[in-house]
């Protein structure tokens, strides 16, 4: 696989038509985008069908919580849509109804794991009394044992997935600035270079391009710097 398609843009912009304009000015770079709840409020359905209509994949990043019954139909809609990776959130029966429901299909559900805005007292907030890297496990390998195909996890915990998870786990990890890059609400990142050498397969990337003064270029950089 090239440098350019482990990228996953973060298409979090309000207005469809700036999210589209996004799109235009990165073909041919970017073929991989996540469309979250920001935009998936304003563009929705339409807006992941114009971009599956372009031939780009996407990333559907609603992160499912719900009773397994509502989330193995949301699932199921979602696969029937033709949307690529989907985030799920939640117990063993959660997921394993999630990856039940995709299975058979070209849809890949991943456990989130911990959010990389969140750190060691953040989930002591949450009732996890524990570092943030045993819970990250704990949760890669539930996913893994539910049938999920993967996670999302901060780069800072890859190598220890890859370690102890093996090659088949699909690890998806946002939380990345270019060297010297402005952190923004990443307790956990690293670099586009790091994240690809402690095992990353795909690295979700959004502020870095999307508010770049030329997004294009930013994105060039990015995967330039990823070889390196
Ligand atoms: O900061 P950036 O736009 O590159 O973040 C990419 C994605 O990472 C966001 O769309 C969001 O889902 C996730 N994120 C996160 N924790 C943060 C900030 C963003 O997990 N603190």
């Amino acid at each position: 696989m090239e440098a350019g398609e482990k990228v996953i843009c973060a298409l979090d912009l309000e207005e469809p038509e700036t999210a589209w304009a996004m799109v235009e000015s990165l073909e041919g770079i970017i073929s991989f985008y996540k469309v979250g709840m920001l935009l998936f409020l304003t563009g929705g359905n339409e807006m992941v069908q114009r971009l599956i209509g372009r031939g780009h994949r996407v990333f559907l990043d609603l992160k499912f919580y719900d009773v397994p019954d509502t989330v193995a139909a949301a699932v199921r809609r979602a696969a029937s849509l033709g949307v690529n990776f989907l985030t799920v959130h939640g117990n063993k029966e959660i997921l394993e109804r999630a990856g039940e429901a995709a299975a058979g299909t070209a849809l890949k559900v991943l456990g989130v794991t911990v959010l990389t805005s969140l750190d060691r007292t953040d989930i002591g907030e949450l009732g996890f009394p524990c570092r943030v890297e045993e819970l990250v496990l704990q949760r890669a390998q539930w996913a893994l044992e539910a049938g999920c195909a993967g996670v999302v996890a901060s780069p800072q915990e890859a190598a220890l997935l890859r370690r102890e998870l093996g090659p088949e786990l699909l690890l998806v990890t946002p939380g990345i600035r270019p060297a010297g890059g402005d952190l923004g609400t990443h307790k956990r990142a690293a670099t586009p270079a790091q994240a690809l050498q402690a095992g990353a397969d795909y690295l979700v990337i959004g502020q870095p391009i999307i508010r770049a003064e030329d997004p294009r270029a930013a994105a060039a950089r990015i995967i330039e710097e990823m070889s390196l």
